[in-house]
């Protein structure tokens, strides 16, 4: 397996899946009770946009670029807050917004973000098992007694950690998707995880580009009638390329109440600067509803 995030970081998926994970901790932090983030794929945590790789694709100026670029209005920039409040952290060169949009040199992965919206009672489990991006991963952490990264497997995680000791938190599931199987192992993962911690919230990303392995995958979950399962799709357009992610999904089982709509409006809002052609769409809605 030699897929590396830092090719992709700060791109339209991540995007898409790093404003959910904000959604989803700014709503656990209202109330003070401790909650855990478990990170089953954690990738490198820290990326350089002027590194050779994120130079290569080029692919962050169509997201966290555009993003930055976009005119937005204030109620956008409110709710995309706590998320570009983990941008900021890591470019703190950048004295104010304008600066950040001009000069943006690094983005942050989920570990990042997911340590940025935590507060000194929360607790944070990453897992990656490339030892070289591992390695990335626990000094980009740096000092923190609240965080533990550990080689453990994904699909192993989510049999030997939950449920965690607070019974409240997210377990955020992004596989690369570079080997076959991958849609199947995370309905399966889900499945067991959602057994053993009925209560918690999962988010679950995918890539829109092999339609039919994600009907099918669709379908298993629905099938399997978690209650209260949301889908977000997000399309950069509408015409569907071979071979070429045009979209991305997420899963999230137990969302906050207030997720679906803020997702609506803010993803409604990024669309046209995101989407390459204008024809950009975001759809959000109940896979299984709550009993
Ligand atoms: C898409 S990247 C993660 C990006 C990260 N979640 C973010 O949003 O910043 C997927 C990562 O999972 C790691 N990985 C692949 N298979 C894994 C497994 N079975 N268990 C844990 N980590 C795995 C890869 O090395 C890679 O760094």
């Amino acid at each position: 397996m030699n897929y590396r995030h830092a090719f992709h970081a700060g791109n339209f998926a991540d995007v898409v899946k790093h404003v959910v994970l904000a959604r989803v901790l700014a709503y656990l932090g209202r109330k003070d009770a401790a909650f855990r983030v478990i990170d089953t794929h954690a990738g490198a945590g820290l990326y350089d946009l002027t590194g050779d790789e994120a130079r290569r694709t080029g692919e962050w100026e169509g997201g966290i670029g555009a993003v930055l670029r976009a005119p937005l209005a204030p109620a956008i920039r409110d709710l995309l807050g706590p998320w570009l409040d983990a941008v900021r952290a890591v470019n703190p060169a950048a004295a104010d917004d304008e600066a950040l949009a001009r000069d943006l040199r690094h983005y942050p992965g989920s570990p990042l973000i997911a340590q940025a919206l935590t507060r000194p009672q929360d607790r944070l489990l990453f897992c990656e098992t490339q030892p070289g991006v591992r390695a990335a991963l626990t000094e980009s952490v740096g000092r923190d007694g609240r965080a533990k990264v550990l080689p453990t497997d994904a699909w192993q995680a989510l049999h030997a950690y939950l449920p965690p000791r607070e019974r409240r938190g997210l377990v955020l599931v992004d596989p690369p998707f570079e080997e076959a199987g991958e849609f199947h192992r995370m309905a399966q993962g889900l499945f067991e995880a959602h057994r053993r911690w009925s209560t918690g919230i999962f988010a679950l990303w995918y890539p829109i580009k092999d339609v039919r392995a994600v009907d099918a995958f669709r379908r298993d979950i629905e099938r399997a009638g978690i209650p209260k399962t949301l889908s977000i799709q997000f399309d950069l357009r509408t015409v569907r390329q071979a071979d070429t992610m045009t979209g991305c999904g997420m899963i999230v089982v137990n969302p906050p109440f207030t997720l679906a709509e803020e997702l609506r409006t803010i993803l409604g809002a990024l669309a046209p600067a995101l989407s390459t052609d204008g024809t950009g769409r975001v759809r959000v809605g109940w896979l299984t509803p709550e009993r």
